[in-house]
């Protein structure tokens, strides 16, 4: 078994300087809390970025730095003041974190930031790749690192990459603004399983993957050439028992050993009768609806009087991001609004807000979570939300309430909280009273439930589950397990061609020859494509056959004038020197069902009919890939209550076809291996048509699928370039 490697901007614990030295101290946030535990647990090696500059480290604490890093199993990827700020204050921090929690204005794209990024995702890849061994499996995460899984993929194929998305992923309509938009989903499809906290960001990711790169997606698979990629979503969860545990020693504490901040809360306990304490825990970004929250409780002040001096808002704001406008700006907001309330509500005993503005230390965390008798955790937007988790699993005798808003992903698990809408600053106020007046008794039993879900799945099982699922084959679609052409084939292919007498090619066009296009008319053979075939057809004892869905004039018009033999329509038409149709007296169902055909495409915008000598196609690569869905089915339907029963009707990429069921590429191959004795046939092909084929070659017969979808073919080939390359070394 090979070690896991996690890959994150930020290591989880931050390198600070002293004199002549180096302290460390731990890395506030969700992803860095949550993989800790996997981190300790595991035989794994962490990368990312120590949080400071190299050039703020002095020369002779390099070495015992990087000695302590690698003894905690860290490897630092070593960034200078200058990459700091145009990397991580740059891209992931002014573009794509806005971006993706929907603050579309606060998203600025600058095409230097991009550049950087994609060196700066280069740079952690190059170190991956320096720790990799056999057998290792990579995990990385979160938006800053979006470009790497696709970078470590293209280098190492054989390596096992995961990628986890700690942050919401927005709908197709935020997220097709960002300028690189295909570079980042592509650069995410490098790894193997793809990962999400919640099912709406799983759903607005291959929402973009399907209506951005149009790649075929069936339920969480993705088809990318050879490969299939999973998407699922696993909701990370915290420590329980670690939570649980200390929230249990940190009650039973003696006097002398409490801390300042224990016995402040203490002496706000004892101060009035009924005095209550809520609790807010967030880094300081304008994500969290820090400012909504105050003037919820602001206004919670002046509607309810009667808890002036009984309750108390404790708001620790962890400092972050602070050299972004919009970061300091909300520094600003966040200062004035807290001292206004407080200006305005305070008495000589009493202010309504304490605000710290900075980070505790985890005893400290222990001590406010399970003295507050509300925690309010409203963020505007948020992937998951841990620190609503914690409060819960520290309430160890099952009292407190969780005010939850219904942007934080928790909220989808923890649905027995008040779960609240952040913008609404009046249903926020009234969920305050609600929850200060809620009976013990029902917020025993809401909490209850809470704490059973949160200490089943925990941040170990969440770590667990991803990397089983990560580390599980894709299955076949038909559980068939058929091989992957690879140098070896290859070479096994030529080496049967070149010794065989008579030789045979059968090559399907689009899909197999060239890629898609939405136009089909652009998609043309490349000069060195016909080059190849000539070369093939100009070497002894081989027959080329283009067999295709296409009609006479295309094929004519881009290889009329070689010697071989072009199949159109699906095996209607045959030309060895000049064409020939099948013999068909029944044509009239072309023209009964071509209005079917036109008025599907006019209630549905990007497709077009194609209407051949014997077959009717309706093309639907431009659509909305869901709207396109739908219809194809309802067509589907449709067709088969209507079309008499010598036609059949072809599923195809992008594409419904209607044609005359006799007639098909399998009988067309019939045809042309009953003239002759071939002792080697290749026959490639990537759609359902090409299925005809492979079933009725022999098994001798090298068969070959462009793209991983269920066949009858022998060996899966990656996609058109591959099949090029293939064709060029027998040509060579
Ligand atoms: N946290 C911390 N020190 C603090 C305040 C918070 O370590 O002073 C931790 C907290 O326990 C939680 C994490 O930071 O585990 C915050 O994660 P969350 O998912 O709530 O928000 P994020 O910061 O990831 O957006
Ligand atoms: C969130 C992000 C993490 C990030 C953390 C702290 O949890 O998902 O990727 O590390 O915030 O932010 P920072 O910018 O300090 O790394």
């Amino acid at each position: 078994m090979g070690k896991n490697i996690i890959v994150s901007n930020r290591l989880p614990i931050r390198v600070s300087k002293l004199n002549n030295s180096f302290e460390f101290t731990t890395t506030t946030g969700g992803l860095a809390t949550g993989m800790k535990s996997f981190h300790s647990e595991n035989n794994s090696l962490w990368i990312g970025w120590p949080g400071i500059g190299i050039d703020e480290i002095d020369n002779n604490v390099w070495d015992t730095l990087n000695t302590s890093l690698k003894e905690g199993g860290f490897y630092p990827v070593n960034l200078n003041n200058s990459e700091i700020n145009d990397f991580y204050f740059g891209l992931p921090n002014k573009c794509l974190w806005p971006l993706f929690h929907y603050f579309i204005e606060y998203s600025v794209f600058s095409k230097a930031h991009w550049e950087t990024y994609v060196a700066i995702n280069q740079k952690f890849a190059a170190a991956v790749l320096e720790n990799i061994s056999a057998g290792d499996t990579v995990w990385i995460h979160d938006y800053q690192l979006l470009l790497c899984p696709k970078i470590i993929k293209d280098l190492r194929p054989d390596v096992t990459v995961g990628f986890f998305l700690h942050i919401p992923f927005p709908s197709f309509e935020i997220f097709r603004t960002f300028p690189e938009r295909e570079a980042l989903l592509e650069g995410v499809l490098g790894a193997d399983l793809i990962g999400f906290h919640t099912y709406d960001y799983q759903r607005h990711f291959l929402s973009s993957v399907k209506r951005i790169l149009r790649l075929e997606v069936n339920f969480n698979k993705i088809t990318l050439g050879i490969r299939e990629i999973v998407v699922n979503t696993f909701p990370m969860g915290i420590d329980y028992e670690k939570f649980n545990v200390a929230a249990k020693v940190q009650l039973t504490k003696k006097n002398s050993r409490k801390s300042e901040l224990k016995k402040q809360i203490e002496r706000h306990k004892k101060a009035s009768k009924n005095s209550k304490l809520i609790l807010s825990i967030d880094r300081l970004d304008y994500t969290k609806g820090v400012i909504n929250r105050i003037k919820a409780f602001e206004m919670f002040l002046k509607s309810h009087p009667q808890y002036l001096e009984k309750v108390r808002l404790i708001m620790l704001t962890v400092p972050s991001r602070s050299n972004v406008p919009e970061y300091k700006q909300l520094k600003r907001d966040t200062d004035e609004i807290v001292g206004r309330v407080n200006g305005e509500f305070a008495t000589v005993n009493w202010t309504p807000i304490w605000y710290y503005y900075r980070s505790m230390s985890f005893e400290d965390l222990i001590d406010l979570y399970s003295n507050a008798d509300i925690a309010m955790i409203t963020p505007i937007r948020d992937g998951m939300n841990l620190v609503a988790k914690e409060y819960v699993a520290t309430r160890i005798n099952n009292d407190g309430v969780l005010i939850l808003s219904e942007m934080a992903g928790a909220s989808k698990e923890l649905f027995q909280a008040l779960v609240v809408n952040p913008f609404d600053i009046n249903s926020m106020s009234e969920a305050i009273y609600k929850a200060l007046n809620m009976p013990l008794e029902e917020q025993q039993q809401r909490n209850i439930s809470m704490r059973k879900r949160l200490s089943r799945y925990t941040v170990q099982r969440w770590a667990d589950d991803f990397m089983s699922a990560l580390n599980t084959e894709p299955q076949n679609m038909d559980n068939n397990p058929i091989l992957h052409i690879d140098p070896s084939v290859s070479n096994e292919i030529l080496k049967a061609y070149k010794t065989a007498k008579n030789r045979l090619l059968l090559l399907d066009y689009d899909g197999t020859l060239v890629e898609f296009n939405e136009k089909p008319n652009l998609a043309i053979p490349s000069p060195q494509l016909l080059k190849t075939i000539e070369k093939l057809i100009q070497q002894p004892n081989t027959d080329v056959v283009i067999i295709s869905g296409r009609d006479q004039l295309f094929l004519d018009k881009w290889f009329g004038k070689m010697k071989l033999t072009l199949v159109a329509e699906h095996g209607y038409f045959i030309k060895n020197e000049k064409w020939t149709e099948k013999l068909n007296n029944n044509k009239e169902w072309i023209q009964n069902l071509l209005p079917i055909f036109n008025s599907f495409t006019d209630r549905t915008p990007g497709t077009f009919v194609e209407e051949k000598q014997n077959s009717l196609v309706w093309h639907y690569r431009k659509t909305d890939p869901e709207l396109a869905n739908n219809r194809a089915v309802e067509l589907k339907t449709v067709i088969k209550s209507l079309a008499p029963e010598s036609i059949s009707l072809m599923d195809m990429d992008k594409a419904i076809e209607i044609t005359n069921s006799q007639f098909n590429k399998g009988t067309a191959v019939s045809d042309i291996i009953s003239k002759k004795n071939y002792d080697f046939t290749l026959c490639i092909g990537d759609d359902v048509t090409d299925e005809n084929m492979f079933i009725n070659l022999n098994e001798e017969a090298y068969t070959l699928k462009v793209g991983k979808k269920t066949t009858a073919a022998k060996y899966y080939i990656k996609n058109p370039v591959e099949v090029k390359k293939l064709l060029k070394l027998l040509a060579d």
